[in-house]
C-alpha cells in the first residue's frame, strides 16, 4: 500500500480541521510518489529489466521514472488513460523511439542483462528479437508467402527455398492462418480481412524467431470473432514468448496476461498479478480507473 501522507509536511501550520478535511477529499492512495510502484513490479526471472526509466519528448517528460521487470514467458497487459505512456513505455524495449528526432529514453534497460541502449548494438537484430505488432494491421503491398518470408530473407534465415518455405509454413500454422492462406500464398496481403492481416502480421514478427513480441492495441481494429483468434494465439504463443500488450479492454487484459502493469500520467502506479489487479487493486487510482471513474 502507499503509505505517503500529504498532510504530514503541512499539519504544523494547519488548523486542526482543516487537516481532516484535506484527507477526506485525498485520501493518502491518490497521491502519486514519483518512481513508487506498488504492488510486484520485479520478476524472478526477468527478461527485461528496467530501472529508473524516462522518456522525454523535448522538454516533455512523457515517462516518470519507471521501474519494472518483464518476466521471461510473461504476458504483462499495460494498461491506463489514453495518453498515460503506454505506447512510449512499450517502444523502449525495442528502439522504436529511435525514429522519433525529439525523443531521448534516460534509465537502465536490459535485456537478458545487456544494455538495449549501447552504442554498439546492432538495433536490427534487437528488433528481430523483440518483434511489434502495431494496432492497424501494416502488411506489406506483396503477397502473403512474400510478408512472411521477408524477415528471414533480410536476416539470412533460410539457405534454401524449401526452408523459407518451411518457415513460412510454420509461422502461418503458428498465427492461426494456414488453413486460410495455403492455397493463396501468392495472392497479395493487403486483400485479406483485417483479421487475417493481423494474424500475417504476427506470422511475420514470429517468423525470424523472435524472443519477444510486443502488440499496441493488435484488437483495436479487429472484431470479436478475429480478437477472439488474436486472444487465443497469445495464450499458445505465450509458452514460447515474451508477450507485451498494450490495451484499452480490461476484458482482454483479464483474459490474456499473468500481470497488469497500471499506467497513469507517465508513473506506474500498480503492477500485480492480473487477477489481483482487477478484483481488489491496491492502488485508488487503479480502482478508479478499472471501475469506469476515468479514462
Ligand atoms: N511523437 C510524439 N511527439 C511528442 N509527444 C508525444 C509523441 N508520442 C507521444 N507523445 C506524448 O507522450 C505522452 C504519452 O503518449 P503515448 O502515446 O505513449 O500514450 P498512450 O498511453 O499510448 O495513449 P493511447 O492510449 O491514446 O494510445 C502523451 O502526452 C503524448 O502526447
Ligand atoms: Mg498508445
Amino acid at each position: 500500500m502507499n503509505t505517503m501522507n500529504p498532510t504530514v509536511t503541512s499539519e504544523a501550520a494547519m488548523p486542526e480541521e482543516k487537516i481532516v478535511s484535506v484527507k477526506e477529499e485525498r485520501p493518502a492512495e491518490t497521491v502519486i510518489e514519483e518512481g513508487k510502484t506498488v504492488g510486484h513490479p520485479l520478476s524472478d526471472d526477468p527478461k527485461f529489466k528496467l530501472r529508473n526509466v524516462e522518456v522525454f519528448y523535448g522538454e516533455d517528460r512523457a515517462i516518470k521514472n519507471i521501474s519494472l521487470d518483464i518476466g521471461r514467458n510473461e504476458v504483462i497487459a499495460f494498461i491506463g488513460p489514453s495518453g498515460c505512456g503506454k505506447s512510449t513505455f512499450l517502444r523502449c524495449l525495442n528502439r522504436m523511439n529511435d525514429s522519433i528526432d525529439i525523443c531521448r529514453v534516460k534509465g537502465q534497460l536490459a535485456i537478458d542483462d545487456h544494455d538495449i541502449y549501447d552504442p554498439k548494438r546492432d538495433v536490427v537484430e534487437l528488433r528481430a528479437r523483440v518483434g511489434m505488432v502495431f494496432q492497424k494491421p501494416n502488411p506489406f503491398p506483396k503477397s502473403i508467402y512474400d510478408n512472411v518470408a521477408y524477415g528471414p530473407r533480410i536476416h539470412g534465415l533460410a539457405n534454401r527455398k524449401s526452408d523459407l518455405d518451411d518457415i513460412v509454413e510454420s509461422s502461418l500454422r503458428k498465427a492461426g492462418l494456414w488453413d486460410e492462406a495455403k492455397d493463396r500464398l501468392d495472392a497479395i496481403a493487403t486483400g485479406m480481412s483485417g483479421g487475417q492481416q493481423q494474424r500475417l502480421c504476427i506470422a511475420r514478427a514470429i517468423a525470424v524467431s523472435p524472443e519477444v513480441i510486443l502488440m499496441d492495441e493488435p484488437c483495436s481494429a479487429l472484431d470479436p470473432i478475429a480478437t477472439a483468434k488474436v486472444e487465443e494465439l497469445i495464450a499458445e504463443m505465450s509458452e514460447s514468448y515474451t508477450i507485451v500488450i498494450v490495451t484499452h479492454s480490461m476484458q482482454q487484459a483479464a483474459r490474456v496476461s499473468h500481470r497488469t502493469a497500471y499506467f497513469h500520467l507517465g508513473h506506474l502506479v500498480e503492477v500485480n498479478e492480473t487477477d489481483k489487479v482487477f478484483t481488489s487493486p491496491e492502488h485508488e487510482l487503479t480502482e478508479s480507473y478499472i471501475t469506469g471513474r476515468f479514462g
